[in-house]
C-alpha cells in the first residue's frame, strides 16, 4: 500500500512516498531560507513559500518513487500542531489531491509524526516505551503504552528545546536554525568552561529560559574580543547544561516507571553530543535508547506518511471538513 505524506507545519514543505508504512520509497524536504535574515521562522513568509513549493516537492518526491498520481492508495497529512497558515497549505492540498483521485486522506498530529520517525528506522519497536520529543516547538516527555496510546509525563515550562539552541544561536551571531550551528561551533569548544546554571523544575517538566538568560548575561559581560574568544566554549557549555536536562528527566522518568526503553526524536535528536551522553547514560544505567535516522529527526514527510498508515489501517478517514489546528495535541 501507497501512501503519499505531506508536511508543511512550520518552514519545511515535504513530500514522501512510503510503502507499508515501513519502506521509504522516496523523501522530498524542501527547508525554506528566506526566514535566516529574520533570526527566525516567519508565519506569513512560510505560508507563502508553501503554496510556492508544494506542486514542485511533490512532483520531485513522485519521481524519485518512480510512482504515478494513480498508483497512491491515500495521502497522510500534517492537520496540527504549527503554524495555522503553514498547515492550512498542506491540508488543503492533500484534501483536493484525495478527492480528485478519489482515495482517503488521514489528518496526522505532526507530534505523533515524530514519535512514528523512531517507528520508521525501527520497525519491530515495541511498547510501552518512553517517548522524549526535543523539536523547535516541543519538549515532551511521555509514555507510549502502544502506537496511538500516549500519556504526557512533563513538559517545557517556557522555551522548547529547539528554540532555546535557536536563541542562543541568534546570540552568538549564527544563522538560524542555531541548533545544527551550535553543535558545528561546540566542537571547537570546552564545554566545562562556563558554570551555566542547570534550571531547577519539578516532576517531569523542563525549563531552558535561564539557561538562555544566563547565557545572554554572561555575553553581555564580555569585551567584544573575549566574546569572540569565548564563542564555541559559550556554545559548548551550553549545549552541556541543555543535554544535561532532557538527560536528567529521562533518566527519572526510566527510574520511576521502570520503563527501560526511551525513543528520542524531533531536530534536536540529531543532535551527536545529545545521542554520545544519552548511549552513555544508557549503558550505565541499563536502559535502551533509539534515535531515528539523522534525516528522519527534522521536519521531514515520511514520518507522516508511517503514521498515517497506522491511521489507516485502523480504519480511520479524515473528512473533508476538517480543518487546520494550530495547538491540538495527541495526549
Ligand atoms: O523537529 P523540527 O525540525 O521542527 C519542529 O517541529 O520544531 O526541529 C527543529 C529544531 C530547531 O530548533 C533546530 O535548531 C533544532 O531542531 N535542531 C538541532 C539540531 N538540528 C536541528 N538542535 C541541536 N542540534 C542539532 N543538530
Ligand atoms: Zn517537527
Amino acid at each position: 500500500m501507497l501512501i503519499l505524506g505531506i508536511e508543511t507545519s512550520c518552514d519545511e514543505t515535504a513530500a514522501a512516498v512510503v510503502e507499508d508504512g515501513k519502506k521509504i520509497l522516496s523523501s522530498v524536504v524542501f527547508s525554506q531560507d528566506i526566514h535566516a535574515e529574520y533570526g527566525g521562522v516567519v508565519p506569513e513568509l512560510a505560508s507563502r513559500d508553501h503554496i510556492r513549493n508544494i506542486i514542485p516537492v511533490v512532483k520531485r518526491c513522485l519521481f524519485d518513487a518512480a510512482v504515478s498520481l494513480r498508483d497512491l492508495d491515500a495521502i497522510a497529512v500534517t492537520q496540527s500542531p504549527g503554524l495555522i497558515g503553514s498547515l492550512l497549505v498542506g491540508l488543503s492540498f492533500a484534501k483536493s489531491l484525495a478527492f480528485s483521485l478519489n482515495i482517503p486522506f488521514l489528518a496526522i498530529n505532526h507530534l505523533e509524526g515524530h514519535i512514528y520517525a523512531n517507528f520508521l528506522t525501527y520497525p519491530e519497536l515495541d511498547s510501552p516505551l518512553l517517548g522524549l520529543i526535543v523539536s523547535g516547538g516541543h519538549t515532551d516527555l511521555i509514555v507510549i503504552d502502544e502506537r496511538g496510546q500516549y500519556q504526557l509525563l512533563g513538559s517545557t515550562l517556557d522555551d522548547a528545546c529547539g528554540e532555546a539552541f535557536d536563541k542562543v544561536g541568534n546570540l552568538l551571531g549564527l544563522s538560524y536554525p542555531g541548533g545544527p550551528a551550535i553543535e558545528e561551533l561546540a566542537r571547537g569548544g570546552n564545554a566545562d568552561a562556563i558554570p551555566f546554571p542547570l534550571g531547577r523544575v519539578k516532576n517531569y517538566d523542563f525549563s531552558f529560559s535561564g539557561l538562555k538568560t544566563a547565557v545572554l548575561y554572561y555575553l553581555n559581560d564580555l569585551s567584544e574580543a573575549e566574546r569572540e574568544e569565548q564563542r564555541a566554549d559559550v556554545a559548548a557549555s551550553f549545549q552541556k547544561i541543555a543535554v544535561r536536562m532532557l538527560l536528567k528527566k529521562s533518566v527519572k522518568a526510566i527510574q520511576e516507571t521502570k520503563i527501560m526503553k526511551i525513543a528520542v526524536s524531533g531536530g534536536v535528536s540529531a543532535n551527536d553530543f545529545l545521542r554520545d551522553r544519552f548511549f552513555r547514560e544508557a549503558k550505565k544505567e541499563g536502559f535502551t535508547v533509539y534515535f531515528p535516522d539523522k534525516q528522519l529527526c527534522t521536519d521531514n514527510a515520511a514520518m507522516i506518511a508511517a503514521c498515517g498508515y497506522d491511521h489507516y489501517k485502523k480504519g480511520e478517514r479524515a473528512s473533508f471538513s476538517i480543518k487546520a489546528n494550530p495547538t491540538e495535541d495527541i495526549y
